[in-house]
């Protein structure tokens, strides 16, 4: 059994092949944190990594005891207003104003599988054999509230999956100010934070910085996990690369405002954290009610940030995305945004559909632009109701004149939004989410509807199914362009404002609930303004998310290498658009956009008919190369070769091989030219070094072990690769995929 417990010492040993994680029931019957780490043999004690050393000045526990003082002792999931004075994992108020909690511990309960989170997004097991849970109880006996620690092993994967809950029993009423999902303690602060951040159009690159004494955090409080910091964070060692050396990380499976926070204490000890930001939330519980805070996936790697990475994306793969779509390679599309904007009619579309039919794509996505009177961004969210002037045959007419030319049909919505240019607010302007007396702020000349209610929930939900049920639908974009200010819920008492961000949330998931279970076919991708919401608990629902709004290859490099970091390519929508790109004006060539947007779920975002004849032939052979390779893509393992965040930014490279380690995939990519360059060696990883591979492009024969070890040997000449020479090469933005299969 990899979970046991120790009755006489009262250690818990969560373990499986790679990883161990041990708790240990202290003294005062509370929590204590043992142990994160690559696996250790299991023993009949552990109390040896217990040390508890009293020291000058520290409050103590018990009378007559100057040592035991939970300031000192890693800790759990951590209270404040006894003896730890650092940042807690979770904080309650009484009705009597008290701050304190004190759970202490009363029962556990180990089980094969996994629970799942209720209304929640949170991994899960198919088979019994792939988890192993437990529960722990514990009880606070002053508020009567339990509080019930989940910990989840996975086999074979180094990641504990957590979630906490409490169940108020008592009488009085309860406010949780406070909830992280996880929390954990490393013995001393050797180590780098790593955390993805960034921007609109520059989502989730990659920050690294030393950790330092006291609390370094990052979070959200937009109301959706949001472009500007990613519900990620690792640590590693300073000597930790790509391939070798250790790290941890947290990833949260929520799509609402968290906190990632790291403390450094005054004796070098690590908490690291990750929850639902408690800056701005509260949650009322009153009597018999219970409260579940979202899950945190926990990954130990002592084989580099590669191995980290791979970790949460074999986990989200396999036990995260659910529905038809999982594990398979995904529809090749075209997405008329950046074609047409807004500008569009059935022939337009029809013709740009035809077009891409003639070259091989196979779905047609119609963006934003259909319903109501929307010609430009200022009206029509919320009524969802085709827009006859340019559709003349509605969604309906056009989606089947779409599949009769043999493609399927995906379109973009916008649920939670409305304009107040629209019928929608005409009736219920009182459906958005505002503050009384204040001003509502506008984004994208919209406002966020009040997703907190159900009825407003129960509505979008009818319009949006009718919508689908009666048109041949095969994906559905699911965007959402402002983030929440004014938050407030009119149909929330005072004293429970606090709950709306997260009520929001809940809101969403519940949407999402019912529209796949409702429609199992459809692919649903995921998109907030771009990547403004790309997170693990969108993932759940929708298996794919638009990266970014910057489509520009060059860009993008950044942007999904930084997304790689916790998210598989599986989940990575990437496409090639025109030249001049539409956000950076940068002209590369059409083999470098794709050869960068291959690694992702792969489609085009340009018109079609507007590219010159030759570009149209390399169309035909890009569309065939990624139905050769995508299910290598989704399947197969990648890792990371060369940052875009190192060397003045000039090179990336990347490889992806496929399980079995026959095939594999790498892409390189030079951003400027330079003269009299240097020649590369570009070592691969994850090969098998006795396996005889065939080096397509270089038409070479090559072993595993040549190619990992001395690396392919590359110069920025073509020609010299024997390489085809297109236009847009020998200059900047040149980039090569090489094909390696067993010989
Ligand atoms: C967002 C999306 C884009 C596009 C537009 C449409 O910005 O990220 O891809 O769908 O909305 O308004």
């Amino acid at each position: 059994m990899p979970i046991v417990f120790n009755n006489e010492t009262r250690e818990f040993h969560l373990y499986n092949e790679n990883i161990s994680y041990i708790i240990k029931i202290l003294k005062n019957n509370q929590l204590g944190h043992l142990y994160f780490g690559k696996k250790i043999h299991h023993r009949a004690s552990f109390e040896h990594l217990l040390k508890v050393v009293g020291r000058g000045m520290t409050v103590c526990v018990f009378e007559n005891d100057n040592d035991f003082s939970l300031e000192n002792i890693k800790q759990e999931y951590p209270s404040y207003g006894t003896t730890d004075f650092r940042y807690p994992a979770h904080q309650i108020r009484q009705e009597n104003g008290s701050r304190v909690t004190n759970f202490e511990f009363v029962s556990y309960n180990i089980f094969k599988g996994k629970e799942n989170i209720k209304d929640l997004p949170a991994t899960y097991v198919e088979c019994e054999e792939e988890a192993t849970s437990i529960q722990i109880k514990l009880y606070d006996s002053v508020m009567k509230t339990e509080l019930i620690l989940n910990y989840t092993i996975f086999e074979n994967h180094s990641a504990i999956a957590r979630s906490a809950r409490f169940i108020n029993n008592g009488d009085e009423k309860i406010t949780i100010t406070n909830a992280m999902s996880a929390s954990f303690e490393l013995s001393d602060d050797q180590f780098e934070m790593v955390q993805l951040s960034g921007a609109w159009t520059r989502e989730r690159h990659v920050k690294v910085r030393p950790l330092q004494p006291g609390i370094q955090s990052i979070y959200s409080s937009k109301g959706a996990s949001s472009s500007n910091h990613n519900p990620f964070i690792a640590i590693k060692r300073k000597e930790t690369t790509e391939n070798s050396g250790e790290a941890y990380a947290m990833n949260l499976v929520y799509s609402g405002n968290f906190l990632a926070q790291i403390e450094v204490d005054n004796f070098e000890l690590t908490r690291m954290m990750i929850g639902i930001n408690p800056f701005n939330f509260e949650w009322e519980l009153s009597k018999g009610n219970s409260f579940e805070t979202p899950e945190a996936i926990m990954v130990y790697s002592d084989e580099g940030l590669n191995k980290m990475s791979q970790t949460f994306h074999n986990l989200y793969n396999n036990f995260l995305v659910r529905g038809k779509w999982k594990n398979k390679p995904r529809p090749i599309l075209i997405n008329n945004w950046e074609a047409t904007y807004f500008d569009f009619n059935e022939e337009k579309i029809v013709g740009i559909a035809k077009k891409a039919k003639e070259l091989g794509i196979e779905m047609f996505v119609l963006d934003d632009g259909w319903f109501g009177k929307r010609n430009d961004d200022t009206s029509s969210l919320g009524d969802w109701y085709v827009n006859k002037e340019k559709l003349p045959n509605g969604i309906d007419g056009l989606s089947k004149k779409i599949q009769e030319l043999g493609l399927k049909f995906g379109l973009w919505i916008e649920p939670e939004m409305i304009n107040k240019e629209s019928e929608l607010y005409r009736v219920h302007p009182d459906w958005v989410i505002k503050t009384p007396d204040r001003n509502t702020s506008y984004g994208r000349n919209q406002f966020v509807l009040d997703f907190s209610r159900k009825e407003v929930v129960d509505y979008i939900y009818s319009a949006i199914s009718a919508l689908l049920r009666t048109s041949s639908v095969s994906y559905v974009k699911w965007d959402m362009n402002r983030n929440i200010t004014e938050a407030f819920s009119i149909k929330l008492p005072a004293e429970r404002q606090g709950e709306i961000m997260h009520r929001y949330i809940l809101g969403v998931y519940d949407l999402y609930e019912r529209l796949i279970s409702d429609f199992p076919d459809i692919l649903f991708e995921s998109c907030s303004g771009g990547g403004g919401r790309f997170d693990p608990g969108m993932l759940y629902y929708a298996p794919q998310t638009w990266t970014s709004d910057d489509t520009d290859a060059i860009e993008r490099l950044k942007i999904q290498y930084g997304t790689s970091f916790a998210y598989p390519l599986s989940s990575m929508g990437s496409h090639v658009s025109a030249a001049p790109n539409h956000q950076v004006k940068r002209l590369t060539s059409i083999d470098t956009r794709a050869n960068v947007a291959l690694f992702g779920t792969f489609g085009y975002e340009l018109d079609l008919n507007k590219i010159s004849e030759a570009e149209k032939a390399k169309v035909i052979k890009q569309v065939e190369f990624c139905k050769k390779y995508r299910e290598l893509i989704v399947t197969g393992d990648f890792y990371r070769l060369i940052s875009p965040f190192e060397k003045d930014y000039n090179i990336t490279s990347w490889m992806v091989v496929s399980k079995d380690k026959k095939r594999a995939l790498v892409g390189y990519y030079q951003a400027l030219n330079y003269p009299n360059q240097k020649l590369t060696n570009l070592k691969l990883v994850g090969l098998d070094e006795n396996i005889l591979y065939t080096v397509k492009q270089l038409n070479l024969e090559l072993y595993g072990d040549e190619m990992m070890n001395l690396g392919l040997v590359l110069s920025n000449k073509p020609e010299e690769l024997g390489l085809e020479i297109n236009e847009n090469d020998i200059n900047d933005f040149i980039s090569y995929i090489f094909e390696i299969e067993e010989k």
